[in-house]
C-alpha cells in the first residue's frame, strides 16, 4: 500500500499534487519531522510531535490540527501502508499564496503532507563503523528549527558521500556543532560529551534518548562543545539520527578513531539503545546489533 496525507485526507500518492507556488517549494518555508517505526509502532513518536509543535511556534506557524489529531492521523497512514520497519516523514508549510516574502493572509492555510516509507536498519554499518568528513558549517544560526531549509546540510552531506563518506561533522572555527544531518558524540576518559542544545544545532530526539540512557549504562556526560581536536584525541567518536541510531564513526577526516572498531561504550549505549526500542515498539524482526 503506497497511501499519503494531504491534510486530512488520505489518498494515493500519485493523486497527491503541490501547488507551485506553495511555500515549503518556493522558500522551504515550513518544517518537517521524521519519525523512526519499529515491527509497526512509532518510537519517541510523541517526542518528535512534541518537536513539530516547537518549530512550528519558532516560525510563527499556526498548524491545522492538535497533537491528538495528528498522532491519530500518522498512526492510521503507518496502519494502512502496513508498514512495519520505516519511517515515517511530515512536513508543513506555510500554504500556498502569491509569491511574497512576507506571510500570507491568515486565510491562507499551512498545507501537511506526510507519507511512509520502509527502512531497514543500517545493521551493517552500525557493526562495522562509518566514515565522516569534516566540513565548515556554513547554516544559519537557527539550526534548532527543523527548518525545510536545508541546503548548507546537503552541501556538506554531498561533499561527504563524493568522498565515499557517510557523514559530514560540521564546524564553526574550530568548534563542532553537529553532523549534516546528526548529533556528534565523543567519549574520552569514560565521559561523553556533545554540543549543548543552543540555537547552533538541533536538539536531536536520539540525542536526547542517548543522554538518558548514558545514566542507565553509568556513563557520565556533560553538554559542553569540543574542538576538532579534541574530537581527534577522543577514544570513540559516534553520531546519532533517528534512522542511523547510534552510528559508530570509525575514521574522521584523516584521523582514524581508537582501533578503527566500535568503542566499547558506543557499543554499550547501542545496546541501550536497542533495548529502549524494543521496550517501547517490542521485539524486532531481526537484528544482529
Ligand atoms: C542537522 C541534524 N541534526 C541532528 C539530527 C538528529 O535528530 P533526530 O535524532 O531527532 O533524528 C538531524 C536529523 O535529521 C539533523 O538533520
Amino acid at each position: 500500500m503506497n497511501k499519503v496525507l494531504v491534510n486530512d485526507q488520505l489518498m494515493e500518492r500519485q493523486e497527491a499534487k503541490v501547488d507551485i507556488e506553495d511555500r515549503g517549494y518556493q522558500f522551504g518555508d515550513g518544517i518537517y519531522e521524521v519519525i523512526r517505526i519499529y515491527s509497526g509502532s512509532m518510537f519517541t513518536g510523541k517526542e518528535h510531535i512534541d518537536r513539530l509543535f516547537e518549530s512550528a511556534k519558532k516560525i510563527h506557524l499556526e498548524l491545522p490540527f492538535s497533537e491528538e489529531i495528528l498522532t491519530k492521523k500518522l498512526q492510521e497512514l503507518m496502519e494502512v501502508n502496513q508498514l512495519q520497519t520505516g519511517i515515517i516523514y511530515l512536513q508543513v508549510t506555510r500554504g500556498a499564496s502569491p509569491r511574497q516574502h512576507h506571510f500570507p493572509d491568515n486565510d491562507v492555510k499551512a498545507v501537511f503532507t506526510a507519507y511512509t516509507k520502509e527502512v531497514p536498519r543500517p545493521e551493517k554499518q552500525m557493526t562495522e563503523g562509518v566514515t565522516a568528513i569534516v566540513a565548515d558549517d556554513i547554516r544559519w544560526l537557527r539550526c534548532d528549527i527543523k527548518s525545510l531549509n536545508l541546503l548548507g546540510n546537503l552541501l556538506a552531506k554531498q561533499e561527504a558521500m563524493s568522498k565515499g563518506s557517510y557523514e559530514a561533522v560540521l564546524h564553526r572555527d574550530s568548534t563542532v556543532t553537529e553532523g549534516s544531518s546528526s548529533n556528534i558524540f565523543i567519549i574520552k576518559n569514560d565521559e561523553l560529551r556533545t554540543h549543548p542544545a543552543t540555537n547552533l544545532i538541533l536538539n536531536g530526539i536520539t540525542r536526547r534518548e542517548i543522554l538518558r540512557l548514558c545514566s542507565d549504562i553509568g556513563l557520565s556526560y556533560k553538554e559542553e562543545a569540543f574542538t576538532l581536536d579534541e574530537m581527534y584525541k577522543a577514544d570513540e567518536v559516534f553520531m546519532a539520527s533517528t534512522t542511523a541510531e547510534v552510528m559508530p564513526l570509525v575514521q574522521v577526516g584523516d584521523t582514524v578513531v581508537g582501533d578503527r572498531t566500535p568503542g566499547k561504550w558506543t557499543k554499550e549505549l547501542q545496546k541501550a539503545f536497542l533495548g529502549a526500542i524494543q521496550q517501547q515498539c517490542g521485539e524486532l524482526i531481526k537484528t544482529n546489533v
